[in-house]
């Protein structure tokens, strides 16, 4: 993966006091920081949509988790940077997207948005055609404003044996 700074694919909205953030390829280094937003953004946007059991084991992946899953694991992951601060990142595993999170006092900014079109670009720019997302049941309208489609009802394992339900969604890339 590189860990060059390249631009986003396309800006975020200009929030509410600070800069814009910048995207750039996650390292290692960000694991910590990322297991919080991914946290953070669980409890404070997905809950509604989940039993509390479930958001406690969803809520509870490790940096561990996240620095194997940028090494062994195969993903590649961005996050969205603004004033030093990690405030949202993405994931993609081959042609799957298995992870859009943004800090609950960025949403609704474009952050989530511009995340996505930075994965997507990546997925094209080696050779993907089209990705799938298991959509978290609150992110579904999120997916669909991005040109995912589809309504087939899954489950998602979760560590410690849980799963969330959600649903598998596609999108042919440009
Ligand atoms: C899903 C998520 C990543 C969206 O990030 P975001 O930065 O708020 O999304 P954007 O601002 O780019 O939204 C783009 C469009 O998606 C749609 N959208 C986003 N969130 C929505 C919501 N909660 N309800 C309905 N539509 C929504 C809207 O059409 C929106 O455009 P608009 O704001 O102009 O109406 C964010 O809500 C989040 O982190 N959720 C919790 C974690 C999660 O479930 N992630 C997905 C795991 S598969």
């Amino acid at each position: 993966m590189s860990r060059r700074a390249r631009p986003p694919a396309r800006a975020p909205r200009a929030g509410a006091g600070g800069p814009t953030p910048l995207l750039r390829a996650a390292r290692v280094g960000d694991a910590a920081a990322i297991a919080a937003v991914m946290r953070a953004s669980i409890r404070g946007l997905a809950a509604s949509a989940y039993p509390p059991d479930a958001i406690a084991a969803w809520a509870s992946l490790p940096a561990l988790y996240h620095a194997w899953a940028m090494t062994a694991g195969g993903e590649a992951c961005v996050v969205a940077e603004r004033s030093g601060r990690v405030v949202g990142y993405a994931a993609r595993r081959g042609r799957e997207v298995t992870a859009v999170f943004v800090t609950p006092g960025r949403a609704r900014q474009g952050l989530g948005t511009a995340l996505l079109s930075r994965v997507e670009r990546d997925a094209a720019r080696a050779g993907a055609r089209s990705l799938f997302v298991r959509a978290a049941l609150g992110a579904v309208p999120f997916y669909a404003a991005a040109g995912y489609r589809g309504a087939r009802r899954v489950r998602v394992p979760l560590p410690g044996g849980a799963a969330i339900a959600a649903v598998s969604m596609r999108k042919t890339l440009r």
